[in-house]
């Protein structure tokens, strides 16, 4: 059995993350991946024009699974022409209607918290809301200008992620927090209150909480050990799972799975940190998150004791107080860690 895998580096540390991830794959489950790497980035954007060929969603349609570095260069290419250009629209096109973020400690992490024991994981809706793109400009640049951009909720849309959630908390530990700001925003907030209300009574075993974005951002600070499975919006999710990140430790351990969970195109696999420029060049960038990541991707492919397995040498890696620490292990040297505990 081979899996076809596009692999996409993209911009700054998404490059030396994803060989990172790679190697380990490739050494837990030898033969395993077919990938083929595709160099879909700022850099190609600035000698063709484009982030992907017209053609790039058809090629990737192809494939098993999609392994994204990061991408963003702002500093040569907005970051809205770069993210529009090439990672929104593959979640969208690939209807990876559900973004998965865990938020756990791994061992040796202390942690900015006092808080030790938590174990969140974070279903961000990943295809609309916030996220939509509706909108315009008109009178640009007069005084008289103004801007719109408008949130779609579907029923579609919510419904199956809530479901998702619904699910994933049944598989553990049956808590589900279901987020909105429905004291303020009263159309597409009350819409999703009121679907998770209705879907709930189809899941009776899992123990529902309505939190306002506000509130639980306060939570996962103070009281993080009481969140289970967290469900929000595409822009909510956005910020709660860069919080995330940060109560467990950094940006370097936040792993993510965009996932189709229907399989009708493949899923997209990539650290939730950005391509972080500043540091491209340092050799210094965290790969654990690309290698959860990586993990994820196996996972859903059905390689779910290569999956655990690397989980298991992450988790021996950072014991030993190896990567724990922002910028103070080079890539390589974190990356040779989890290998030797593969043995
Ligand atoms: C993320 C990122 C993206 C997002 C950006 C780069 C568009 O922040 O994956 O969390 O907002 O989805
Ligand atoms: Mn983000």
């Amino acid at each position: 059995m081979t899996y076809r895998i596009a692999l996409i580096p993209g911009d700054g540390i998404g490059l030396p993350v994803t060989e990172a991830a790679l190697q380990v794959a490739q050494k837990v489950a030898p033969g395993l991946l077919d990938c083929v790497t595709f160099p879909w980035s700022c850099e190609h954007y600035l000698q063709t024009g484009r982030m992907m060929p017209e053609d790039g969603i058809d090629t990737l349609r192809g494939f098993d699974a999609i392994f994204l570095g990061a991408v963003g260069w702002p500093a040569k290419v907005p970051d809205s022409v770069s993210l529009h250009g090439l990672l929104l629209p593959i979640r969208k096109a690939f209807v990876q209607y559900a973004n998965i973020r865990p938020h756990r400690l791994l061992p040796g992490v202390k942690g900015p918290l006092r808080k030790q024991g938590f174990d969140i994981l974070c279903i961000r809706e990943n295809t609309e809301g916030e996220y939509s793109g509706a909108g315009g400009r008109v009178h640009v640049g007069t005084p008289d200008e103004v801007a719109v951009e408008t949130s779609i909720f579907t029923r579609v849309g919510v419904e199956r992620i809530l479901r998702f959630g619904f699910e994933q908390a049944r598989k553990r530990r049956g808590k589900l927090a279901s987020v909105t700001k429905s004291n303020a925003q009263k159309y597409s907030m009350v819409f999703w209150d009121e679907l998770t209300h209705q879907i709930a009574a189809d899941y009776p075993d899992v123990e529902v909480s309505h939190y306002h974005v506000d509130a639980i951002c306060a939570r996962m600070v103070m009281a993080p050990e009481t969140l289970d499975v967290v469900v929000a919006s595409n822009l909510f999710g956005d910020i709660l799972t860069d919080l995330g990140a940060a109560i467990q430790g950094g940006l370097g351990f936040a792993a993510s799975a965009n996932i189709n969970p229907t399989r009708s195109a493949p899923s997209m696999f990539e650290p939730v940190h950005g391509s972080a420029p500043d540091i491209a060049h340092l050799g210094v960038a965290n790969p654990i998150a690309a290698i959860w990541s990586a993990a994820m991707m196996l996972d859903h492919l059905g390689a779910t004791d290569a999956a655990a397995r690397i989980m298991a040498a992450v988790e021996a890696t950072t014991a030993q107080g190896m990567g724990t620490v922002p910028g103070q292990d080079r890539t390589e040297v974190i990356t040779a860690a989890v290998l030797a505990a593969l043995d």
